[in-house]
């Protein structure tokens, strides 16, 4: 036995680990463990075992883990009193939900990657986490590899946080990337995601939105003190973006990317992820391929910006495995359920109604005099108006427009649509993408 500081070290004491599930983060969270082990004991000061593994079928081919480890009864692990850290990478809502609950009613120490579990039922697992004395730690579930949760929790506690807005799904930043710069189809650029393990089992996840979705909730929660959950947040996918927006984007200067967007307002939290042209000169529009970057207003530090890998095995694994790290220290200074849940407000939401947001719009049009002045019109009586405008011929009779408007409220932009769709002039709106404002 040796001390460092205050803490006593002890190379005979073993803190052990179980996992559940042992997929593409499992893998990681697996080989980094391993890469790692012989620097657990000065990292923690007790030594770290992984001692089993839950799978849903053992048969699975598995590179590189050990066999021994697994098992597919979850009774192995919750009645083992050794384990005192479980790590939950098998994703979904059950039976993660009943595992983890379980766990920490048993004494045991939760570290998860699972936004879908914890942007629905985030209060539950911190109430049952407190209720139990244990820590409930999920870095990975929000942006992969890139430290936020702890930062909003922690580093900048001291702050007012007025906005965190970004780039948080890696496979619609890769698609949408790859679309611009390679000139690639969407399925195509969908289908390499899916092989590098970026995009989840089903990707309607992703390209909807939803993923996004459901990291922006939990940010916002421990950002605005505030529980947000999925239901709250608006979210639109990239499945509609074309070769054709993105190009006529750049004409204008802009990229497009799926952008989740939180601000604390007069009006309540407002919380939405959705496609939104960006300049080409925004620091966002030069975060490309899997990587996320995540930017956070506070009243004492300005603005600051997280950047790194949002997906794939091992960033995220870094996330998990610097948890685990975490409780461990904490078992080791016996320390644990320190930080619990920091929701100590009760915020409203506001309406999608009420964003305001600038819009960039396309449209193909019937190609005679006083066509543009029509649309002026009916626009400008539902307060919409111009920043930039293009217009193009298309064929003898039909012009396309491309245009920019200036700040509106989305109540007033979806009125004056709804009556410009119904007007013989209009052939098609080709597109509606909102514009970072
Ligand atoms: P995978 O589908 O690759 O792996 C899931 C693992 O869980 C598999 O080993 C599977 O077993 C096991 N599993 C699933 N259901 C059960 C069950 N009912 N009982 C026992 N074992 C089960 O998922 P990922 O590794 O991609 O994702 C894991 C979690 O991490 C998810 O919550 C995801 O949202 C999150 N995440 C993923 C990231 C990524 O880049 N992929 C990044 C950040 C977070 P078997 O092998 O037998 O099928
Ligand atoms: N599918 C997710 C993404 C994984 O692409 O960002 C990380 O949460």
């Amino acid at each position: 036995m040796d001390t460092k500081g205050d803490r006593e070290m002890d190379s005979n004491k073993v803190i052990k680990v179980a996992m559940l599930g042992a997929g593409t983060v499992g893998g990681g969270v697996y080989k980094l463990l391993k890469m790692r082990q012989d620097e657990m004991y000065d990292k923690i000061g007790e030594s770290l075992e992984l001692k089993k593994i839950l799978v849903k079928s053992i048969p699975e081919t598995r590179k590189d883990v050990d066999p021994a480890l697994l098992t597919e009864d979850f009774e192995d692990i919750i009645n083992d009193e050794e384990v005192q850290i479980v790590i939950e990478v098998m994703g979904g809502i059950e039976p993660a939900r009943t595992f983890i609950l379980r766990a920490m009613n048993a004494g045991k120490s939760v570290v998860s990657a699972n936004k879908d579990l914890i942007a629905v039922h985030g209060k539950e697992l911190l109430d049952t986490a407190e209720q139990n004395h244990v820590d409930f730690l999920f870095e990975a579930s929000c942006a992969g590899g890139i430290p936020i949760i702890r930062p909003l929790k922690q580093c900048l506690c001291g702050n007012h946080i007025t906005e965190v807005m970004g780039i948080v799904n890696g496979t619609t930043n890769y698609i949408l990337t790859k679309m611009e710069k390679e000139g690639m189809e969407f399925e195509e650029a969908l289908a390499n995601a899916k092989e590098l393990g970026y995009a989840e089992a089903d990707p309607t996840a992703d390209i909807e939105g939803l993923d996004a979705g459901r990291k922006m909730a939990i940010m916002s929660s421990i950002a605005f003190h505030s529980r947000v959950t999925f239901g709250d947040v608006y979210t639109e996918g990239i499945t509609k973006i074309t070769s054709s927006d993105i190009r006529h984007a750049k004409a204008m200067d802009c990229t497009i990317k799926l952008l989740g967007i939180a601000r604390d307002t007069e009006k309540g939290i407002e919380v939405r992820v959705h496609p939104t042209l960006i300049p080409t000169n925004h620091p966002l529009a030069s975060v490309n391929d899997v990587f996320n970057a995540v930017f956070v207003h506070g009243d004492a530090v300005d603005d600051t910006m997280f950047y790194g890998r949002g997906a794939g095995e091992m960033p995220t694994a870094s996330a998990i495995v610097g948890d685990v790290i975490d409780v461990a220290r904490n078992i080791h200074c016996n320390c644990l359920a320190r930080i619990g849940c920091t929701c100590y407000k009760n915020l409203p939401i506001k309406k999608m109604a009420d964003i305001e947001s600038k819009y960039f719009l396309r449209l193909l049009v019937k190609d005679y005099a006083g066509v543009l002045g029509n649309i002026a019109t009916i626009l400008g009586n539902h307060s919409v108006s111009f920043e930039k405008l293009i217009q193009t011929p298309v064929t003898d009779d039909v012009a396309e427009i491309v245009a920019i408007t200036d700040i509106v409220s989305e109540d007033d932009f979806k009125q004056a649509m709804d009556e410009l769709r119904g007007k013989s002039f209009i052939e098609e709106v080709s597109s509606i993408i909102r514009v970072y404002a």
